[in-house]
Order: structure tokens, then sequence, then C-alpha cells
């Protein structure tokens, strides 16, 4: 009778606490609950910086793996569980979604300072934001107040994200879905200005676009050189190259390099090719100014995608509430679905 009676009170709170539908998502949501939250966000992220470059792109890089799997709801962070199998073994995240250990480092800052408050999903937006700030690009006024996932789906993940194999058709038709346009998606890929990938993204590229057993023809010559040496046939697929000639610098130079057939990912170089994608290419190449404002565009569009499925502000990015250590052995119940 007290365990029904207990449960019954933990499903009150449930539905009381976990909202069920869309959060609206506004500027300042945090200025009263935790006003430091987004100069938090930035500190960590500059030590970030500091201590390893590459480290604030490969934050950035996880606004959109998540955001694109069931919404913006931090559901990539959750680790696997005995009975989920998470977002971060998914064919794309695999051996490249990197620097979960700078989240979980503004994730502590955060809870230190306001605990329970500042959700993980949200910590997400500011820090890729942020990223591209301390990069020299744009700045731009995130909406917050997002809800973690309960869960997460290595599933959808597998089915959603794009393979760098991807050509610019596919790509314009992923990105409608979640209501990007054209130019939202060529603005979004100049999110390539920083960070690196590995050979195993390109070797297929390099060696045998399309079964052709030939490169492919769109890479100019020298440059193509260059990445043989880098990624020789059979080398070691983790060795990585930069994805533009500026990887640290937050600017135009990713465009400039398309022009020149000098784009590292197929999916990048295939954006100057397509003549509808290609306008917006040379476009953003000759104004850089330009190309920050439909970035920024694009991510906010981007970080308003939600799933409206329940959700709550999580303790530790890694793992949903009741998980944690203490929680679970008070809620756990043997129809509990993941
Ligand atoms: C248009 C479709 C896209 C495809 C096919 C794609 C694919 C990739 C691939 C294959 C890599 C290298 C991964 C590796 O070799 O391990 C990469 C890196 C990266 N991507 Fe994308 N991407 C796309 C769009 C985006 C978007 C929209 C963003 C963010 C707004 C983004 C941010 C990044 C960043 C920052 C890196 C470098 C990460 C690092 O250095 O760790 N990408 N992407």
């Amino acid at each position: 009778m007290a365990y029904t009676l207990l449960f019954l009170f933990f499903l009150l709170l449930q539905s009381l606490d976990l909202a069920a539908m869309a959060a609206t998502l506004r500027p300042n949501f945090y200025s009263e609950t935790c006003p430091q939250a987004e100069s938090i966000v930035k500190d960590v992220m500059k030590k970030a910086m500091i201590r390893e470059p590459r480290s604030i792109a490969s934050v950035m890089r996880l606004q959109f793996h998540d955001c694109f799997v069931n919404g913006c709801d931090a559901s990539l962070l959750l680790d696997d569980t005995p009975n989920m199998l998470g977002e971060k073994l998914a064919l794309s995240n695999i051996d490249s979604l990197r620097s979960y250990e700078v989240v979980d480092e503004v994730k502590e800052a955060l809870e230190k300072a306001c605990p329970g408050v500042v959700s993980c999903a949200d910590l997400l937006v500011m820090a890729a934001r942020d990223a591209v700030v301390l990069s020299g690009g744009p700045y731009w006024e995130v909406k917050l107040g997002r809800l973690d996932s309960l869960t997460a789906s290595q599933e959808d993940s597998n089915q959603i994200m794009p393979s760098p194999r991807s050509n610019a058709t596919y790509l314009i038709d992923l990105f409608s879905r979640f209501n990007l346009s054209v130019q939202d998606l060529v603005a979004l890929s100049g999110s390539h200005s920083i960070g690196k990938g590995r050979c195993f993204s390109i070797v297929f590229r390099l060696y045998n676009q399309s079964g052709s057993g030939l490169p492919d023809p769109a890479i100019e010559p020298a440059f193509r050189e260059k990445l043989d040496k880098l990624c020789p046939l059979g080398g070691d697929g983790n060795v990585t190259g930069d994805l533009d000639a500026t990887p640290e610098i937050f600017d135009n130079q990713y465009f400039k390099d398309l022009v020149n057939g000098r784009g590292f990912l197929n999916s990048d170089q295939t954006l100057f090719t397509y003549p509808l994608t290609r306008e917006y290419v040379i476009e953003f190449s000759e104004n850089q100014e330009k190309f920050f404002q439909a970035f920024a565009e694009g991510m906010i569009k981007m970080g308003d995608l939600q799933s409206g499925r329940p959700g709550e502000t999580r303790r530790d990015c890694r793992v949903v509430n009741r998980h944690r250590p203490g929680v679970e052995v008070l809620f756990e119940t043997s129809n509990e679905k993941e």
C-alpha cells in the first residue's frame, strides 16, 4: 500500500514536473533563475579553447547532431544504459563526435552556481554560439528554455544524420524536412570553417568516387595530392585534416576553398558543384557579412527544433535524473519503458 501511494505520488510529481508540450523558447530565459548562466558557459568554453583550440569546434558540432534527432533536447549526451542504446555510438557519431568532457565541465560549473536550473539542451545551444564567437565569428542572441529528453535513440540518429558522401540534392531534401532552406543548408555547412575531419570520411572520394575507381573530379589537383599524402589508400582512417585553410578561425575561407575545389568533404564540395547551392557558396565567398548573418539565422532556426516530448532539467548531462545514483532505487518500476 505504502509503495503504491509512493508510486502514485511520484507519477503526480512527474506530471507536474515534466512538461509534455514544446517549451516556449525566449532570450534571457535564465535572467531570474541563473543570471550568470551565459557568462559561465563562455568562460568554460574559453578555457577549453586555450587548452585545445579544436575542442570548441567539436562542441559546436554537437548542436547539429542533437537538434536533428528528435529536437534540441540533449538526447545526444545520454550515455548508453542496459536498456537504451544512445546516440553517441550512432554511425555519424562513433569515433567522431568528441569533447563531451568540455560539456561536463560547463555543466558542473552551471550546477555549482545554479543547481538544477539550466538544461543540457540549452547548454549546447549557448556553447555552440560561444564557439563561433570565440573563433572570430558572429554573435547572436540565443533563445533558451529547452527541456532535456528522458531517452535517446541510436536508430533515429542512424536514420537521420547525413553521411560525408551525401550530395547536394540529398542534403537539400534532408534540411527541408527540418524547415531549413537551401540558404540555411549552405550557411550552416559553413560551420566547417572550423575543425577537422578524419581520413575515414574522405578516402572514398580520393580513390573511388561513386564506385568509379577514380578520385572525385571536383577536387583541385594540387589539393588532391596533399590529401593523398595525408590519407593514403589503406592508411590510418583516424588521421585528421583541416576542414578549411583556416581551421581555428570562423570566417568565409571555407567558401573560398569550395570555389577553388578545395573542400575537404564530399558533402562540402558538392555545394559548389550543384547549381542551386553554388550561388550561395559564391555569395558567401565574396561577402563574409552575408555569411555571418545567414549562419546566425540558420543556427537560431535549427535551435528551434523541438519534439514536444516530455522532458526535465538533467543534473548530469549523461544520465536522466531518475537513474542518477541514489534516485533509481526509489523510482524504478518493473514495467517502466526507456
Ligand atoms: C550539411 C550536412 C553535414 C554533413 C554531411 C557533415 C559531416 C561532417 C563530417 C563527416 C565531419 C568530420 C567527421 C569526421 O571525419 O570524424 C564534420 C565535422 C564537423 N561538422 Fe559537420 N556536417 C554537416 C553539417 C554540419 C552542421 C550544420 C554543423 C554545425 C552547425 C556542423 C559542424 C561541424 C564541425 C564544427 C565539425 C568539426 C568538428 C571537430 O573538429 O571535431 N556540420 N561534419
